[in-house]
């Protein structure tokens, strides 16, 4: 469904992504691991419009998309959780989740049946939907980024380092969360990652980004298993 070939892109002459290639199907989990600074969120970011890709080509369902700007690939239906969360702070839960729905015209009653939806999948959110969401906890304040995207209808879903800053119990329930939203909602995902282990954990796929390039790919069962990765990502 979504396709690059070939992007690079530059800030000013500074070239951050050399020649990228991938590809994910109709109900993958594809992630993308590397280090601090190898590219993670520059290709995101490219993807999503935000920076601007020089050469190559990126299509959705078969729509070039390369460029094009990121409000027009958000109502394409490319919706990105962006490193560290964004969240509105000082609106309540609830208002979160609706901003999330802005782009998407809806009943009253079709805005209260998503919100529903989303309490299903995030039961904590239920119980906190009046309380400011900067009060909440990082795990919490995750949840409500990753629902005020999935307001939106996504077609595909775009998470940038959903785990940064949480405690290990936390990141359990949220990579949990990330399997549900694939399976139950049939939602593909591109999942930026530093925490390598639990990346290729829920990916059927994964790439690994050095120095703004693709130096390996493959399935993440095969990957988790690769000496390189192994010693490079995986602290063996
Ligand atoms: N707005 C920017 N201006 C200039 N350089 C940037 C900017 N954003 C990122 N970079 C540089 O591009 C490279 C890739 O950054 P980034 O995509 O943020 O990496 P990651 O998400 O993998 O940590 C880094 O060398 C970073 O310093
Ligand atoms: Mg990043």
């Amino acid at each position: 469904m979504l396709k690059v070939e070939h992007i690079d892109a530059y800030y000013d002459k500074i070239c951050a992504l050399h020649d990228i290639s991938l590809e994910i199907g109709d109900d993958d989990i594809i992630s993308i691991i590397g280090s601090n600074g190898a590219g993670k969120s520059t290709l995101m970011n490219a993807i999503s419009g935000i920076v601007y890709g020089k050469n190559g080509r990126i299509t959705f369902n078969g729509k070039n998309i390369t460029n094009q700007k990121p409000y027009i690939t958000t109502r394409d239906g490319i919706i990105q959780v962006p490193e560290g969360r964004e969240i509105f702070p000082k609106m309540t839960v609830l208002e979160n989740l609706e901003m999330g729905s802005y782009s998407i015209r809806r009943t009253r009653q079709g805005m209260n049946d998503k919100i529903e939806e989303m309490y299903e999948l995030f039961p904590k959110l239920r119980d906190r939907k009046s309380q400011k969401a900067g009060s909440l906890s990082g795990g919490e304040q995750q949840m409500v980024a990753i629902a005020r995207g999935l307001m939106a209808d996504p077609k595909l879903l775009m998470l940038d380092e959903p785990s940064l800053g949480l405690a290990p119990v936390i990141v359990d329930d949220v990579f949990h969360i990330i399997e549900r939203v694939n399976k139950e909602k049939k939602i593909p995902i591109l999942l930026v990652e530093q925490n390598a282990f639990m990346a290729l954990e829920v990916s059927s796929r994964c790439y690994v980004l050095e120095n703004g390039r693709v130096v390996i790919e493959g399935s993440s069962e095969e990957l988790s298993k690769s000496d390189r990765i192994v010693k490079a990502y995986l602290g063996g």
